[in-house]
């Protein structure tokens, strides 16, 4: 049988790809079959498919390097490595109990898995087709009886019924590959019931403004912070082969509203003392220094017409 694990490119976390150096500059590669990293505009249907294909041809390298950060039944809410034990932005962990939760971009689900255990009947929801099968891969490695409902789709478009959760979260899972976070949000907060929390992470929109890099040379502002231009990675036809979008903090307070939300919080975590490890420009250094993540905790705001 093939081996899951197989050796295949090097991309990192979330859009930060490794060789580009900075998300503006494109990258100086002499084999000619090597994406282009550039800015330019991409749409909902381009940004999905090229994030698709991305993902699957690098799910396996994804997890083979950050599995073991991430665990395969804890829920990490991003590279500094804060957890939902000691966050509690879900609510209190008794009350997960029985709690429909939908897991959103959830890759192999061990932030769900980590909501199974708490008694909770989550759902993972992933673009990647790859992810998903490292899901039921963890899931065989721990015995595990596939708790945890595995739903394959766009996170624009989820084959859910309305207020079908009670509870949505998402650690770095599409919102910051999509074209058009408001319709993401406008279709979480379709699923949830009334008054239903959605926390979702995201790159810190401040890590736009910086080079890519973990040491010295990512404390240097080189890019505006103002510049909304998609990142993307095209091949030698122009086709998009990845794509992550950039928001400023006002643009998701404003999406996270349009998309029917109240902001409870929005968390930057600080970089802690015991994390010694890199994730591509995520450090220690930088994680002392600029914010890397940002949370938001939203409720599904009422309205008189529902
Ligand atoms: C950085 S991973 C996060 C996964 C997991 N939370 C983790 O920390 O490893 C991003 C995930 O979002 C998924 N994704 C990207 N775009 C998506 C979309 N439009 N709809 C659903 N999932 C998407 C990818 O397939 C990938 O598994």
């Amino acid at each position: 049988m093939e081996p899951i694990i197989q050796e295949s490119e090097t991309h990192d976390r979330s859009g930060t790809h490794e060789r580009s150096g900075t998300h503006g500059l494109p990258l100086v590669d002499s084999e000619a079959a090597e994406p282009v990293a550039t800015r330019r505009s991409a749409g909902v249907a381009e940004s999905s498919r090229a994030n698709r294909g991305w993902w699957d041809g690098n799910a396996d390298e994804y997890q083979q390097e950050h599995g073991t950060f991430l665990g395969d039944d804890r829920f990490v809410w991003g590279p500094e490595g804060l957890d939902e034990v000691e966050a509690g932005l879900l609510g209190p962990v008794e009350d997960l109990q029985d709690r429909r939760v939908l897991e959103i971009g959830a890759g192999a689900a061990q932030c769900s898995r980590w909501l199974a255990a708490q008694g909770a009947r989550p759902v993972a929801l992933d673009l990647s087709h790859r992810q998903l099968q490292h899901a039921l891969r963890i899931d065989d490695l721990l015995n595990r009886d596939h708790t945890v409902g595995l739903v394959q789709a766009d996170a624009g478009g989820l084959p859910f019924a309305d207020g079908s959760f009670d509870l949505a979260c998402s650690a770095y899972g599409a919102l910051p590959f999509v074209a058009d976070a408001e319709l993401v949000l406008r279709e979480v907060r379709r699923v949830l019931r009334p008054g239903g929390r959605f926390v979702f992470s995201v790159s810190h929109p401040i890590r736009w403004a910086f080079p890519d890099e973990p040491g010295p040379e990512g404390l240097s502002i080189s890019a505006s912070y103002f510049d909304r231009v998609p990142y993307v990675e095209q091949d030698e036809q122009g086709r998009a082969v990845y794509v992550e979008h950039h928001r400023t903090i006002g643009d998701w307070v404003r999406d996270v509203v349009a998309g029917g939300f109240r902001l409870v919080d929005l968390v930057e975590p600080e970089w802690p003392a015991w994390n010694t490890q890199e994730w591509g420009g995520w450090s220690p250094l930088r994680g002392g220094l600029i914010p890397g993540t940002a949370i938001f905790v939203c409720e599904r705001q009422e309205t008189a017409t529902g």
